[in-house]
């Protein structure tokens, strides 16, 4: 956000120094274009420092998030089709669909306890229930019962584990590990303490698959890993390291764009009119398949962008050009770290028209042209992107169906950037019945 100020101050472009390396800054949707033009067949990124050491230290793997090079993309292929294909999202929707209906039975059953007919919640924990479960389900095939049952202690350590591994990354990522090590050593242990902990919760889900896949392998499809085994593109050991960082990288992105979008929708009635009735018309053809979600609510879809748009939970993405490129006018040399703010384009006006004003429909009406990038660009745009728009269109067409969502507070929320950009407090939501 300090560097949000930085471009008000400076312009479109500036450049940083990272120890001995240079960053350069930028922000506008012209200069994302020209660094998707001239990557190459396996775009570079800086490597996030805190997760590689953990993986070099205890001798694991690294899947393709920590990858670059050739080794990056023997990864990605196998990874992209049981993944990121459409192939493969028809398969997994119907799994992600029954979770988000129990989510909304499950709001449903809350509010009847209610003598006021209508349920008043800090929603963020039973987003989060909703992502594990969601994920859970779609990566392993195994449904973890978290809408019927008090929280198992294990899920609530996943959750736990995740934060302070966001949070350490923040408080590492921009310090050379040689300094951080004697500045920051308590950061660094709960670092490696919290992946520790992921890992094995990661691991424990793909030694029962493996077992069960190995005593009777001809199944029908049960999940993303699952196939993933059953295929043999990638040896063990990569399909652990890449459905660690699935399952790491499955719960706060999707959580926190959910709840920024219900928030918005509840300060924006009429924003929220429009969707309800979009999903009421869409519902049936839904039931028969989920996956008709994908063209049967372009203004849901919308609504996800614009949330996107002015909570990028990734917001910044980096690239190292392999060749000399012009941004703004500067000639910035091959192998030179580049940003591209996506916080600070979603809020430009001179890319987005009242960027202050919440209004999904401009995604429909405007000309947008190369400015959607919340899941990167090209061939090493987001991996989970498929999964995460499964969970998150699914969850707020069933929610939307059936209720209300409301709140007293019409004010922004405070950002906090914590590796991934979240709010610093929620407002509490009032879900009432949708008729
Ligand atoms: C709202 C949801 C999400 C957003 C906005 C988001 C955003 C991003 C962004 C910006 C990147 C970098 C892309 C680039 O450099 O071009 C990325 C990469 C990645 N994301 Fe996501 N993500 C989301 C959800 C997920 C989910 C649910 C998963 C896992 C199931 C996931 C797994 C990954 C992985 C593995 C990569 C690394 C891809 C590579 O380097 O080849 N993401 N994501």
């Amino acid at each position: 956000l300090d560097v949000h100020r930085l471009f008000q101050t400076l312009g479109p472009i500036f450049r940083y120094d990272v120890g001995r390396s240079q960053v350069v800054s930028v922000m506008l949707p012209e200069d994302a274009e020209k660094l998707y033009q001239v990557e190459s067949l396996h775009p570079h990124r800086r490597l996030m420092e805190p997760w590689v050491a953990h993986r070099e230290h205890r001798g694991q793997k690294r899947g393709v998030f920590l990858l670059n090079g050739p080794e990056w993309h023997l990864n990605r292929l196998p990874m992209n089709r049981s993944v990121l294909t459409p192939k493969a999202a028809q398969k997994f929707f119907p799994m992600v669909d029954a979770v988000a209906r129990d989510f909304s039975a499950y709001l449903r059953k809350k509010m009847l306890r209610n003598t006021r007919g209508s349920l008043t919640l800090d929603v963020q924990p039973s987003i989060f229930y909703y992502s594990i479960e969601a994920s859970n389900f779609a990566l392993f095939g195994e449904r973890l019962g978290l809408f019927d049952q008090n929280m198992s202690s294990r899920s609530l350590n996943f959750i736990h584990a995740l934060e302070v591994m966001f949070k350490s990354t923040g408080q590492l990522m921009f310090l050379p590990r040689s300094l951080s090590c004697w500045t920051r050593p308590q950061a660094w242990k709960e670092h490696f303490e919290a992946w520790d902990f992921i890992s094995e919760y990661a691991n424990s889900c793909i030694e029962k698959v493996w077992q069960e896949l190995a005593l009777s392998p001809h199944q029908d499809y049960s999940g993303i890993v699952p196939e993933l085994l059953a295929h043999k593109g990638l040896p063990l050991d990569a399909i652990k390291a890449n459905a660690l960082e699935l399952t790491a990288g499955s719960v706060d992105t999707t959580s926190f764009t959910l709840m920024m979008t219900l928030f918005e929708l509840a300060r924006n009635p009429a924003v929220q009119r429009a969707l309800r009735q979009e999903s009421l018309a869409a519902a049936a053809s839904i039931t028969e398949d989920p996956h008709k979600a994908i063209s049967e609510l372009p203004l849901l879809r919308a609504a996800i962008k614009e949330t996107l748009r002015l909570y990028p939970i990734g917001s910044i993405l980096d690239r190292t050009p392999p060749s000399d490129v012009v941004l703004q006018n500067y000639r910035v040399p091959a192998g030179t770290s580049v940003h591209v703010y996506l916080y600070s384009m979603g809020r430009n006006p001179a890319v987005f028209q009242s960027p202050e004003r919440y209004n999904p429909q401009r995604w429909l009406d405007e000309r947008l042209r190369f400015s959607h990038l919340a899941f990167g660009f090209g061939v090493r745009q987001c991996l989970g992107r498929r999964l995460a728009e499964a969970e998150m269109l699914l969850l707020l067409h069933h929610v939307l169906k059936s209720f209300q969502v409301k709140t007293l507070l019409q004010e922004d929320l405070k950002m906090a950037y914590r590796f991934v950009l979240m709010p610093t407090s929620f407002p509490l939501l009032t879900f009432q019945p949708a008729s």
